[in-house]
Order: structure tokens, then C-alpha cells, then sequence
């Protein structure tokens, strides 16, 4: 979507507010022994209280309102009754759609204590993700953003999980174009004011893969250890992003 007047940018905020609500409510209800089931069911309430609908059930059919990605599942994670037990991280993706536009906002959070390595995975990642947010600039190429994602992920040695990506949003909730959080040199497409796009580094600790699970929904980190996963939904333009999920 490209934003071209303030109708448009009101809706998307709109529906920027309501995942980022719902989030932060299903965020500060994770503790060991919540299921994702439970937190889904909250999920649902809020949306319809709302007037908005889940996008990966409008889009995609998918078996519950908000994707919810347990231990070494880092994406699309159907909501189960399994407990969630000390020292997980739990990835929870809400995006959902209003009066026709959609907006998609994620964040790994940590099950009671957890790991120093965990600890520190979640910080770098969303660090990652606000520095790519950043980089998203009118005129620049889409690539400025996996650039310096990359470079973060170097510099603390975590990998990126490859073919896990951003994109473009607001009319539909996967839309053009492809926004990767690793640098492709042949990748020469800018990015346009106005432009709605979600940024969604994936960093892990031992996989640079995923393999999807027999569900047929859930993403599993190919080679082990953990995951995390931050994304927001942005305006581009010719200074900083207008951030509609914050
Ligand atoms: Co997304
Ligand atoms: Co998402």
C-alpha cells in the first residue's frame, strides 16, 4: 500500500493501534503455564470487540487468530494447549485487519526467567529490527534495511533465518515488496513515500533455516537452539518512519 492521503494513513494507524493492543495484552499474560490456546482466545475477543478481523484467518484460513511460535518453532505456530514452561521464548505474530486495511506487528517474549543467551538474542533482535525501521528511508533501496540488519547479526554472531521476511502491507496482509533482513546486492528496488511496509528480522542462535512442521503451518528452526522474531508495521518517508504498530 501506498499512502496517499490522510484517510488512508488514519485507517492504517487504526489498525496499527489494535494489533499493537492486543499484542501487548497477550505479551503480558505469558507466564509458564499459559497456553497459547488461552492467549489466542484473548486474541479473538479483542479483535471482535475492536470491528477487526484476524488476517491470517481472512488470508489464509489459518487455525486461530494470531500465529504463536513456542520454543524452536519460530513462525506460524498454530495456538495448542500445550503449557508454556520457564525459560521458552514464545513468539506471538498479531496482524488483523479494519475497514479494509491491514497491519501486522510481532515480539518474541521470554517465559518467566530465561537464558543470558536468550536474554541477550531477544535485545539484539529487536535492536535489529528498530535500526532496519531506520534505514527504511523514501529513495533508498529496500536493501538499506537487511544491510544494516545483517551487520547486527554479525557483529553479535547470530544468524538470520534465511527466507523469513518482511514485506509490503496495508491492502492485503502480504503485499510487494519483499523487504529481506539480509543484504541481496542484486536487489535494486527503492522504497517510495508512502510506502507501508513491515520489517521482520528473524534471528537465531544455531539455524540460518526453518522446515515446516507436519501441521503444515508451524516453522521449525532446521538445526536447532532458539529463535526471535520482532516486526513492525512502518510508513516510509523521506525521514524517519511513521511507526503505526508502536
Ligand atoms: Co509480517
Ligand atoms: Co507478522
Amino acid at each position: 500500500m501506498i499512502i496517499e492521503n490522510d484517510t488512508q494513513l488514519e485507517k492504517l494507524k487504526e489498525s496499527g493501534r489494535i494489533v499493537r493492543d492486543v499484542l501487548a495484552a497477550m505479551g503480558a499474560a505469558v507466564r509458564p503455564g499459559v497456553t497459547s490456546l488461552e492467549l489466542d482466545e484473548l486474541a479473538g475477543k479483542m479483535l471482535s470487540e475492536r470491528g477487526a478481523r484476524s488476517a491470517p484467518i481472512v488470508a489464509y484460513e489459518f487455525p486461530g487468530h494470531t500465529c504463536i511460535s513456542v520454543g524452536d518453532a519460530v513462525a506460524h505456530g498454530i495456538p495448542n494447549n500445550t503449557p508454556m514452561v520457564e525459560g521458552q521464548l514464545v513468539n506471538i505474530d498479531v496482524s488483523a485487519e479494519k475497514d479494509g486495511v491491514f497491519a501486522d506487528n510481532g515480539t518474541s517474549f521470554a517465559v518467566g526467567n530465561v537464558s543470558p543467551t536468550a536474554q541477550k538474542l531477544l535485545a539484539v533482535t529487536k535492536a535489529a529490527q528498530h535500526k532496519g525501521m531506520f534505514a527504511a528511508r523514501a529513495g533508498a533501496p529496500v536493501n538499506a534495511v537487511g544491510k544494516v540488519i545483517t551487520e547486527d547479526a554479525n557483529k553479535h554472531g547470530f544468524n538470520i533465518v534465511a527466507g523469513l521476511h518482511g514485506h509490503g502491507v496495508g491492502n492485503w496482509i502480504h503485499e510487494s515488496p519483499d523487504v529481506p533482513s539480509q543484504f541481496f546486492p542484486n536487489y535494486r528496488d527503492k522504497l517510495v513515500e508512502g510506502q507501508v511496509i513491515a520489517i521482520e528480522p528473524f534471528f537465531a542462535t544455531q539455524s540460518s533455516g526453518y522446515f515446516e512442521d507436519d501441521d503444515g503451518w508451524t516453522l521449525r528452526l532446521d538445526n536447532g537452539g532458539i529463535g526471535a522474531q520482532f516486526e513492525h508495521t512502518i510508513v516510509v518517508t523521506k525521514g524517519n518512519p511513521i511507526i503505526v504498530t508502536a
